[in-house]
């Protein structure tokens, strides 16, 4: 469609009308970026936050925290749930001090190659912290590309999901790859939700197919029985 690429509209709107005021976004060290990209996968941004306020003050640097026991990260991280995570978080700490002196490396490749960090987490953290251009790829992006490009396929299917990474690559914008990913994190949370997508009020919806086809409720495809 015509006008602003959708990279652009994502980071117009989320410079307006995007979430500015969550603890991880002031201060965007790689450390307190990782700390809430790890605790953000499988949990509510309003049950991380304090358990991220808690764990900045114990644990202000990769240093300290790499230094505890694990005991005391367990015992911070208890009621969290996904315990997995604090264990990677744990070694992927010890790992940044003593592959990389404490400094988290910029490139996404080498973000993925430590505990805990997969492909669309690597990206956000990079993104997040040194604007690189990655794309991410979480359950939010997935729905709100999944209607914006009318793909009528399951996308959590292994082809479809090759195609909407393809598809996350080719979109990135040249600039703002900070607002860019906050913006579809954002959009995903407050606009194209999963029940009641607001299109009226969505910087996608003359790109959007499944709003012009009011398909909107058929998609995303759910998953197959
Ligand atoms: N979920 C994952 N990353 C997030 C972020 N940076 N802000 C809000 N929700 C998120
Ligand atoms: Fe989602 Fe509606 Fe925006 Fe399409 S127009 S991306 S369905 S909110």
């Amino acid at each position: 469609s015509d006008g602003p690429s959708l990279g652009d509209r994502v980071v117009q709107w989320q410079r307006v009308h995007g979430r500015h005021d969550l603890p991880w976004q002031k201060n965007r060290t790689a450390y307190r970026v990782w700390l809430s990209e790890i605790m953000l996968q499988q949990t509510q941004v309003t049950a991380v936050i304090p358990y991220y306020e808690r764990f900045l003050q114990r644990f202000p640097d990769v240093f300290s925290l790499a230094a505890a026991p694990s005991e005391d990260v367990m015992a911070l991280w208890a009621g969290l749930g996904y315990y997995t995570r604090a264990r990677n978080l744990h070694r992927c700490a010890q790992e940044v001090v003593a592959s990389y002196q404490g400094e988290f490396p910029a490139d996404p490749a080498l973000l993925q190659a430590l505990p805990g960090i997969g492909r669309s987490t690597a990206a956000a953290i990079s993104a997040f912290s040194f604007g690189t251009r990655a794309a991410i790829m979480d359950g939010n992006v997935k729905r709100v590309f999944a209607r914006v490009f009318g793909i009528r396929e399951y996308p959590g299917n292994k082809p479809v999901e090759d195609q909407l990474w393809l598809l996350a690559d080719s979109l990135l914008p040249q600039e703002g790859m900070d607002a860019y990913t906050q913006g579809l994190m954002d959009l995903g949370a407050t606009v194209c939700t999963r029940s009641k997508p607001v299109c009226m009020l969505c910087p996608l919806q003359s790109h959007c197919v499944a709003h012009h086809e009011q398909l909107t409720a058929d998609l995303p495809v759910r998953k197959p029985k």
